[in-house]
């Protein structure tokens, strides 16, 4: 097996072939597939590093209620980042943290090993793209210059673990990124996916041992896929997405997957000057640059994980000079869209196929519930007729084929922040909460698309909405 030949390895997924091809047959990906030289390896499964022995060695198994005398977690100090990874560092943990080009990943981990340094644990950071000067100048930037973080610029994977096996094992380690190291027991360049994948399994194999927490940066590519294999999203404990786009200066973290916690969570950040300050009631800040008194936006109520956030969604209905109209959804599900277009044509009685629509949830935030739905059809409709929603209300409740608006989870919740910010209505369906409370006074209960689009064309004198006879079933 320890010939040497080459192989063909699809750089999106990892899947290795013995001749090129133009197009990989395990994700379908366009000239993903790279000659890479190196150690043949099996088609299949982990990396070979060792060879086989004829008799496997015994090992003592153990009960499930063992004694673990250790802490289970460690946290950062920074809230948001402990919220994301459900309390903080678990001993031997691997976490991925994706995310663009400059979104500030190096800024977020500098900050969290100089708050664990503080709190007195070993932490070691190890840049293979920035020279010791940069990362330290940025340390000072934010403020950190003094923390106790262990610095190294290195990129050879034995190197990195034999440094970190010294001494009293870190609690955290830091490696930024993945992409730029390379292992001794694979012949490919570095950033290919088999140098990642050798380098990660290294990385995880070491963490696994001495209980170090480690922290693997991943880059993105254009489709937001962590780069390289997708293998090590599956070798990992947690992969965490940093999110936000350049233009807006809020940044958040997301955990795709999690053995530990939750992965409904997310930790909003702001950048400053500073670094990131954590931003612990987000909804101010996405509510901050509102328009009042405009057509086409509704405030949605809405949860990420335990945490209710209110958020505005915009629609843009215009008439369309092309043949076929179009659709554009930022930050929401375009299917989704579809379902609520579909729904308010066929029972809200809206004609919407000679028009453009866009839709965008503001301040850069992806909106995945389906509790969102009220809220959009309210600002299609609203933009749509001109008549602006009133601005002291929130929209949630999904949205049925029927054109039924069913009842969405953690009702109380939704409407208890809405007051703390000032929106004293709601429109929703349940309004009452689960336990038949009121906790809004203006709390109306909503039960059909058709009604929210009667309750706004009456508003809407100045312009008459263009509507559809309604064919009553
Ligand atoms: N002097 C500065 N003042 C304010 N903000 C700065 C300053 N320097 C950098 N930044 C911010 O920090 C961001 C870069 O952060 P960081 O280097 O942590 O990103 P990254 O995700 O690690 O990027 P890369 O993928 O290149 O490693 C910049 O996009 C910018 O917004
Ligand atoms: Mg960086
Ligand atoms: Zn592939």
């Amino acid at each position: 097996m320890a010939k040497h030949q080459t192989s063909f390895v699809c750089q999106s997924c990892g899947a290795v072939y013995n001749r090129w091809k133009g197009r990989c047959e395990a994700c379908g990906g366009w000239n993903t597939v790279v000659e890479e030289t190196g150690a043949a390896y099996p088609l299949a499964g982990p990396v070979a590093t060792r060879p086989s022995r004829a008799k496997g060695r015994v090992f003592p198994l153990e009960g499930l209620a063992g004694a673990t005398h250790e802490a289970p977690r460690t946290p950062s100090g920074l809230a948001e980042f402990d919220r994301v990874t459900g309390g903080g560092f678990v001993r031997g943990s691997v976490i991925l943290i994706g995310g663009d080009p400059g979104i500030g990943k190096s800024t977020v981990l500098m900050q969290v090993s100089a708050s664990l340094a503080k709190g007195g644990h070993r932490v070691v950071y190890i840049s293979g793209e920035e020279a010791i000067a940069q990362v330290r100048l940025r340390a000072e930037r934010l403020g950190l210059g003094d923390a106790l973080v262990e610095l190294a610029a290195e990129t050879n994977v034995e190197d990195i673990v034999a440094t970190l096996a010294q001494g009293k094992p870190p609690a955290l380690a830091v490696i930024d990124s993945i992409q730029t190291m390379w292992t001794e027991t694979v012949e490919s360049a570095p950033g290919t996916v088999t140098q990642v994948r050798g380098s990660a399994q290294a990385l995880i194999r070491f963490a696994k041992s001495c209980g170090t927490a480690v922290i693997l940066v991943g880059h993105v590519t254009k489709d937001g896929q962590i780069a390289g294999p997708r293998v090590v999203e599956h070798m990992v404990d947690a992969v965490v997405s940093f999110e936000g786009d350049t233009g807006h200066h809020f940044r958040i973290l997301r955990a795709v997957k999690n053995r530990f916690g939750p992965t409904d969570e997310i930790g909003v950040f702001e950048m400053t000057d500073h670094g990131l300050a954590e931003v612990p009631n987000p909804s101010e800040l996405f509510l901050a640059s509102r328009d009042h008194g405009t057509a086409g936006t509704a405030v949605f109520a809405g949860m990420e994980g335990t945490r209710p956030v209110l958020v505005e969604i915009q629609a843009l209905v215009a008439p369309t000079s092309l043949g076929t109209p179009r659709r554009a959804v930022v930050g929401w599900d375009p299917s989704r869209l579809s379902m609520v277009l579909a729904v308010l044509e066929a029972h809200g009685g809206l004609k919407l196929g000679m028009h453009d629509v866009y839709l965008n949830v503001a301040g850069g935030l992806r909106i995945s519930e389906p509790a969102a739905d009220l809220a959009a059809a309210a600002a299609l409709v609203s933009s749509l007729s001109g008549a602006p929603l009133p601005a002291d209300t929130v929209y949630f409740g999904e949205v049925g084929l029927s054109g039924a608006i069913r009842p969405v989870a953690q009702t109380p919740a939704r409407l208890k922040e809405a007051a703390k910010l000032g929106f004293p209505n709601a429109v929703a369906p349940n309004a009452r909460g689960d336990k038949g409370e009121r906790p809004i006074p203006g709390a109306a209960s909503i039960g059909h698309i058709a009604d929210l689009v009667a309750g706004i064309a009456a508003a809407a004198r100045p312009r008459p909405m263009p509507l559809q006879r309604r064919r009553e079933g």
